[in-house]
């Protein structure tokens, strides 16, 4: 599983980094992921990281 973060979306709101500091960070005012495969045990806060961004900035990529 991957996050990928919409720079051109992203507000720098940083919910998602607050949210679920393993996978996303803020860098400068918009989100990065902090890893590129995420480990099983960050799925439930990565996905609730995206949930939570209020631009819908973050995909998830299940399959990847
Ligand atoms: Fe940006 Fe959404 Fe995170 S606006 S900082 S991707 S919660």
């Amino acid at each position: 599983m991957k996050a990928i973060v919409d720079p051109d979306i992203c507000i720098g709101c940083g919910l998602c980094a607050d949210t679920c500091p393993g996978v996303y960070r803020m860098e400068g005012d918009k989100a990065v992921t902090c890893v590129d495969l995420i480990p099983a045990e960050q799925h439930e806060c990565a996905r609730k990281g995206a949930e939570e961004c209020p631009v819908e900035a973050i995909k998830i990529a299940d399959s990847a």
